[in-house]
């Protein structure tokens, strides 16, 4: 099956709205400490970068990146997360605020939190741009969130089908191209 990109579900403007609202929240909460950002390949590059760039100055900001990767049961709905590339960084004490494009099952981001508080960080927060809660399989607390989302496979702004669309400046829908 082929998919392309239907109408917009988030229209970059609101998008860049609704990420001034949470950078300012974000730069309440961290304001003159230090925040370590982690940025979880690939989904959320496009909204890390458009992140970091509102939080405020007074926020001493470092960047970093790291992978997961979810193997799923075709059996049970628990999948099992393995971190596929670290960031190299040495955790301990750090303030970090792990950033997602989407958060579905919670698998990913509950591996992730635990991670982090055993490597002994001083905090752990979480901001995710999208939240599909009707398909959340564990309940992982999500401090910071964009938009809650129907069930539905969307592209665009950093998400994709296949790796592609990613590149789209919305967040779109998708439908098959024979249609
Ligand atoms: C997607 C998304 C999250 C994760 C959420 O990543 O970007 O990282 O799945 O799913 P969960 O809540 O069920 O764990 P994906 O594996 O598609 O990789 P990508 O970011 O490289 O597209
Ligand atoms: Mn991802
Ligand atoms: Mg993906």
């Amino acid at each position: 099956m082929e998919l392309k990109a239907a109408e917009v579900l988030i229209a970059r403007e609101q998008i860049a709205a609704r990420v001034r609202v949470l950078a300012a929240e974000i730069s309440r909460r961290y304001e003159g400490q230090s925040l370590t950002v982690i940025g979880i390949l690939r989904g959320a590059v496009i909204f890390m970068a458009d992140l970091v760039r509102e939080i405020s100055p007074s926020v001493n900001v470092v960047m970093e990146f790291m992978k997961a990767a979810s193997y799923g049961s075709s059996t049970t709905s628990s999948g099992k997360v393995t971190i596929s590339q670290g960031t190299g960084i040495a955790v301990k004490g750090r303030n970090i605020l792990i950033v997602e494009d989407i958060v579905d099952t919670g698998l990913t981001l509950q591996h992730l939190r635990g991670y982090f508080k055993d490597e002994g960080a001083a905090s752990v927060e979480v901001c995710v741009l999208l939240d599909k809660k009707e398909r959340r399989v564990v309940d992982v607390p999500v401090e910071y969130t964009g938009f809650v989302i129907p069930d539905e496979f969307v592209v665009g702004y950093g998400m994709d089908y296949d790796q592609k669309m990613r590149n789209l400046p919305s967040i779109h829908t998708v439908r098959s191209v024979s249609e």
